[in-house]
C-alpha cells in the first residue's frame, strides 16, 4: 500500500472534504491514564500526553472538556482533546533504562504527536467520502453566544405556541425522534490496542498499529507490527490508527473499544463498508509519534545477542503491545466544520482557528506524579 509523503499531497486537485494533519506539542510526560486507570495516581505506566490542559487523573466524562481547559498544545486552538501513548525506553547492555526523547515533525514544536483526521486513505488526494465527526458534549449551557441563545429561545416559544393546539398529533410525530430525548452526557473516548499482547497473534485484531524504521525524516515505509530490529538513523515512527466505524450510540464502552469497529470487509483505505452493528463512518484518527533514537544507535550498547534494545514503558520489547488513547475535546462543531472543508494537510483557509507554535509550546502542565522517569533507571517506573 502506497503511503505518500505529506509534502507530495500538498498540491491538491478537486477536494470535497478534508484531510487534516497538525502537530500537538508535549503537554506532560508522566504516569497518568484517566481512560484505563481513572483516578489512579500514579497509573500503571508512563505516558506522553498532548492537548488540552485540563488533562488529569480523573477527567470527569460529564464535563465539557473545552470549558475545563484554558489552553491546548495543538495547533488548532479549538482542539482541547487529549491524545496519548505509552513512552519508549532504551534498555542498555548493563540493564538500565533511559527514556527516548521525541522529536516534532513541525519545526519549533516540542515533541508530542502529529495528529491526522481523514475521510479517506492518506494517499487519497480527493478525500471525497463523507464522515461524521465525533460528538462533543451536548449541554444546553454550551450555547455561549447570546444572539444564538436568544434565537433558540424565540424558536422554542414559537414551537410551543404552534404545538399547543395539537399536542397528540405532534407528540408521536417525526419531530420527537429528531429531538433525541436522551442527549449524550459524555464526551467521545476510545482506546486501541492490547497492552498485554506479546505475539503477532495476540495483536492480530489491531491491524493498524505499526512502526516505521526511519532512515531519513521522509521514510514512511515499510510499516512493521514489531519494533524495528536494526538501528534507525532518523528514529522510530509509531503509527497508531484508530478503528473508524461507530455504533452511533455509545460515546464510550467499558473496554473503551466496543463502541468502535473496523469495516465489515476490506479496510478504511479501500472504502470498506461499516458493519451493521457499527454503521457510522467516522474520520480516521492517526497518531504519528517520532522517537528520536539517534543517541542509542551505537550497536556496542545493544544487547550482546544483537536483539533490539527498545522497550515500551509497560515492559514490552516486542512492540505488539502498542496502544493509543483518545478523548474528544473539540469546541462545539469545530471538528465537523473542519472535516467539511475542502482542504488537505495544513488547511490554511479552513474555518478553524489556529495558534502559533510558541503558543502551543507555552501550554504546559505541572506534573502530578513526582518520580524520576528520565535518569538511567534500574527499572521502568511502576513496573
Ligand atoms: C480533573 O478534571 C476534572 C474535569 O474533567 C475536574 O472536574 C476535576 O476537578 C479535576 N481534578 C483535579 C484534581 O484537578
Ligand atoms: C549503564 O549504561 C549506560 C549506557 O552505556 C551508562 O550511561 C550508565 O551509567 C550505566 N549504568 C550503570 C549503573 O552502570
Amino acid at each position: 500500500m502506497k503511503r505518500l509523503l505529506v509534502s507530495s499531497i500538498a498540491a491538491l486537485a478537486t477536494l470535497s472534504n478534508a484531510l487534516v494533519r497538525f502537530q500537538c506539542s508535549q503537554l506532560v510526560i508522566e504516569r497518568l491514564d484517566p481512560l484505563v486507570n481513572p483516578g489512579m495516581v500514579p497509573s500503571a505506566h508512563v505516558h506522553q500526553i498532548v492537548g488540552g490542559n485540563s488533562f488529569n487523573a480523573t477527567m470527569d466524562p460529564k464535563k465539557d472538556m473545552p470549558g475545563e481547559s484554558t489552553c491546548t498544545t495543538c495547533s488548532f486552538a479549538e482542539d482541547f482533546s487529549n491524545y496519548w501513548t505509552a513512552v519508549l525506553y532504551f534498555k542498555a547492555r548493563n540493564g538500565t533504562y533511559k527514556r527516548v526523547p521525541q522529536t516534532s515533525q513541525i519545526q519549533g514544536a516540542q515533541g508530542g504527536i502529529t495528529v491526522y483526521y481523514m475521510q479517506d486513505a492518506l494517499y487519497d488526494q480527493q478525500q471525497k467520502s463523507k464522515v461524521t465527526a465525533f460528538k462533543p458534549v451536548r449541554r444546553p449551557h454550551t450555547l455561549q453566544s447570546p444572539p444564538f441563545f436568544f434565537f433558540f429561545f424565540l424558536l422554542f416559544i414559537l414551537l410551543l405556541i404552534l404545538l399547543l393546539p395539537f399536542p397528540s398529533r405532534q407528540r408521536t410525530g417525526k419531530r420527537t425522534n429528531g429531538l433525541k430525548p436522551k442527549l449524550p452526557t459524555q464526551g467521545f473516548r476510545m482506546f486501541t490496542g492490547n497492552v498485554a499482547a506479546r505475539t503477532k497473534a495476540e495483536m492480530a485484531q489491531f491491524r493498524q498499529l505499526t512502526y516505521t524504521c526511519m532512515d531519513n525524516t521522509g521514510t514512511r515505509e515499510p510499516e512493521t507490527l514489531e519494533l524495528p530490529a536494526r538501528p534507525c538513523a532518523a528514529g522510530i515512527m509509531v503509527n497508531a490508527r484508530f478503528p473508524t466505524c461507530w455504533d452511533g450510540v455509545n460515546l464510550d464502552a467499558p473496554d473503551h473499544m466496543a463502541h468502535m469497529a473496523y469495516p465489515a470487509s476490506g479496510t478504511f483505505e479501500s472504502g470498506g463498508p461499516c458493519p451493521a452493528s457499527h454503521p457510522m463512518r467516522m474520520p480516521q484518527v492517526l497518531f504519528e509519534v517520532v522517537w528520536d533514537t539517534r543517541q542509542f544507535n551505537n550497536k556496542a550498547d545493544w544487547p550482546a545477542d544483537e536483539s533490539q534494545p527498545f522497550v515500551w514503558s509497560f515492559g514490552d520489547g516486542t512492540g505488539y503491545g502498542n496502544h493509543a488513547d483518545y478523548v474528544f475535546g473539540w469546541k462545539g462543531d469545530a471538528l465537523q466544520r473542519l472535516m467539511d472543508d475542502a482542504c488537505v494537510v495544513n488547511c490554511p483557509n479552513a474555518h478553524a482557528t489556529t495558534q502559533s507554535t510558541a503558543a502551543m509550546n507555552r501550554c504546559a502542565k505541572q506534573k502530578t506524579v513526582t518520580e524520576d522517569i528520565d535518569g538511567w533507571l534500574m527499572s521502568l517506573p511502576g513496573m
